[in-house]
């Protein structure tokens, strides 16, 4: 018989835990749990999580979540909404930086607790909110996975306007991209020191992505990642946000996870699936998502033997960071290279924190 965790029973196991050092070895620091441990206790109503672009998301989620009780999955599926049509953030949606070809090419999925339920849509060109088409596919058939046409046929087939997502700003990135390539960089996608533009910081191929979990105040939780992926990706390249257990997952007895970043890697941990699995065994989510980056990084490493440029200066050569909450209401999040934020809402508001970070 599955046993049901309550929030209480999943705040004495995390205590155990700590106590007994579930996570040995780990010597990151902690402080985003520190603070979510605190927030929790006091919190009993809607918690939602985010990459740093989703401090309007998880207001929206925490809002819609709680006075219009609308299940998590939607509420995080419209909080990502207005980010995917800000044209600007390239790396999202409406705006989000193009293919190799020109072409933006957009992955999203979104997951339900209550029915372990989840649908996504991957490479899909032209719709503006992939989540919600994502959304529609859990709800409306028997699959999770749409692709490509068929993913936009059947947005089209609901209402979806068909809509030119490349806007002029992405285009001439796109195009000085182009311009200053040399040869094929296929197997380095990681060189961040050719700047392509002023606003993505010297990061030459930049993943981006917004992840959204959300606990309502019902103790129910979902769930939404979504994004335009790697720029200048090669045509039809799937990352880790339309893949459940990858870019993001959720257990309605336990909690819900994300990630942001190098999607490859995320894939190849299965990252979220992890962090969920280890909260469930009494890991806080700031240690679940440092004890997922730890065997990323290991990975990493194994993987550099094969593209060296995956490990530099003893570390993964790559960003990624990882959100969670868990079913108590305590949050957390960590990345790999330190200096991140990430966004949370709950009853005192939306605000950014300091991600954990594995290595400093
Ligand atoms: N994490 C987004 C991507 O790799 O496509």
């Amino acid at each position: 018989m599955e046993s049901r965790i309550s929030r209480r029973g999943l705040l004495r196991a995390s205590a155990a835990g700590l106590a007994a050092g579930a996570v040995p070895g780990l010597v990151a620091r902690a402080a985003a749990s520190e603070s979510g441990a605190a927030s929790a206790q006091a919190n009993a109503g809607a918690v939602a999580v985010a990459s740093a672009n989703g401090i309007e998301a998880v207001r929206i989620a925490v809002e819609l979540a709680t006075d219009k009780k609308m299940r998590p999955v939607s509420a995080a599926v419209r909080g990502v909404a207005v980010v995917e049509a800000d044209p600007n953030d390239m790396s999202v949606g409406y705006g989000g930086l193009p293919n190799e070809l020109g072409v933006v090419q957009l992955d999203s999925s979104c997951m339900d607790g209550p029915t372990h339920n989840a649908g996504s849509v991957a490479s899909i060109e032209d719709i503006m909110h992939p989540a919600q088409v994502a959304e529609l596919v859990m709800d409306q058939t028997d699959h999770v996975n749409l692709v490509g046409p068929g993913a936009r046929q059947f947005a089209i087939d609901h209402g979806f306007p068909v809509e030119d997502l490349l806007t002029d700003r992405a285009r001439k990135v796109w195009l000085k991209w182009r311009s200053t390539r040399t040869g094929d960089d296929r197997l380095w996608p990681l060189n961040d020191t050719n700047p392509v533009d002023p606003v993505l910081q010297g990061e030459a191929r930049p993943w981006g992505t917004i992840h959204c979990s959300v606990l309502a105040p019902n103790g129910d939780l979902g769930c939404c990642t979504t994004t335009s992926g790697l720029a200048f990706k090669i045509p039809g390249r799937i990352g880790d946000s339309p893949l459940v257990g990858c870019g993001m997952y959720c257990d309605n007895e336990v909690g819900s996870a994300g990630a942001t970043g190098r999607g490859e890697a995320a894939i190849l941990s299965g990252g979220s699936w992890l962090i969920v699995e280890r909260m469930r065994n009494g890991d806080t989510p700031t240690e679940a998502c440092l004890y997922a980056l730890r065997r990323v990084a290991a990975q990493a490493e194994r993987g550099s033997r094969w593209q060296p440029a995956l490990w530099k200066d003893g570390r993964p050569n790559f960003g990624l960071t990882f959100y969670a909450v868990r079913k108590d209401g305590l949050y957390g999040s960590a990345n790999m290279r330190g200096g991140g934020r990430f966004a949370v809402c709950d009853s005192k508001g939306p605000r950014r924190e300091a991600c954990a970070a594995l290595y400093e």
